[in-house]
């Protein structure tokens, strides 16, 4: 997506937060240019306190002078402004290709609302053609990733599944675990696959955000479409 579309999107978003709102703050480009837009809104004066995605968002506030507290300090949330990979028509989504899908969730789920900024290029008939990130404990990785590939096996799902980074220097979250990338193709059923894999003990968590977006925006070059879910 080119930057003036993120920049779009992350603008239309901006006016979803409201004075003195706790706000969880997503992490990726799209959403490091909603950072860069919210930080300017508080220079103007806007009073809001943000809980990151990642280090990498905390450090991007930091540097702009975005307020923030961590999810201990402020357990509750008003509205979490995030990117993603997928969405789907439902406004299901898959996150992760940033690799802090389960802080996302973590945040998602602690707000009131979730707001996703998206180009069109990310709307999607059915979820599986960008890779469902599964963010799994190092102790255990082959067993893991045999276990996963039985559970996704039995709904029919079959793909490559590949260690991010790879095996000499894999990616690590900030959670310290490891990410493998599935390649599933088209996820028919992605509720039964996310009880599937959250049954695999090794597993901590995987990038199918399934209702929890309230409104998607959705950015083009002819404009911008809002749409919403009633959660
Ligand atoms: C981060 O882990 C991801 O969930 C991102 O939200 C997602 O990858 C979207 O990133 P971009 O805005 O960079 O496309």
């Amino acid at each position: 997506m080119s930057r003036d579309l993120k920049i779009a999107a992350a603008r239309e978003a901006l006016g979803f937060v409201e004075d003195g709102m706790k706000l969880g703050i997503g992490t990726g480009s799209t959403a490091d240019e909603f950072i860069r837009l919210l930080a300017e809104k508080i220079k103007d004066g806007l009073n809001i306190v943000g809980v990151p995605t990642s280090e990498r968002t905390a450090s991007l506030c930091d540097e702009l002078g975005v307020p923030l507290a961590t999810l201990e300090e402020m357990p509750q949330l008003d509205l979490t402004v995030d990117g993603a990979d997928e969405v789907d028509r439902k406004l299901d989504l898959i996150k992760g290709g940033g690799g802090a899908l389960l802080r996302e969730k973590i945040v998602a789920a602690a707000s009131q609302r979730m707001v996703v900024i998206a180009d069109s290029s990310k709307m999607v008939d059915v979820l599986g053609a960008f890779p469902l990130p599964i963010e799994v404990n190092r102790f255990g990785l082959t067993a893991t990733r045999i276990a996963v590939e039985r559970a996704s096996g039995a709904l029919g799902l079959a793909g490559e599944i590949r260690l991010r980074g790879g095996e000499d220097s894999p990616f690590v979250t900030d959670g310290g675990h490891l990410i493998l990338d599935a390649s599933f193709g088209r996820i028919r059923d992605a509720s039964a696959l996310s009880t599937a894999l959250l049954g695999v003990p090794g597993v901590v968590q995987h990038g199918l955000f399934i209702g929890m977006a309230s409104a998607v925006v959705i950015a083009r070059p002819a404009g911008i479409e809002v749409k919403s879910s009633n959660r």
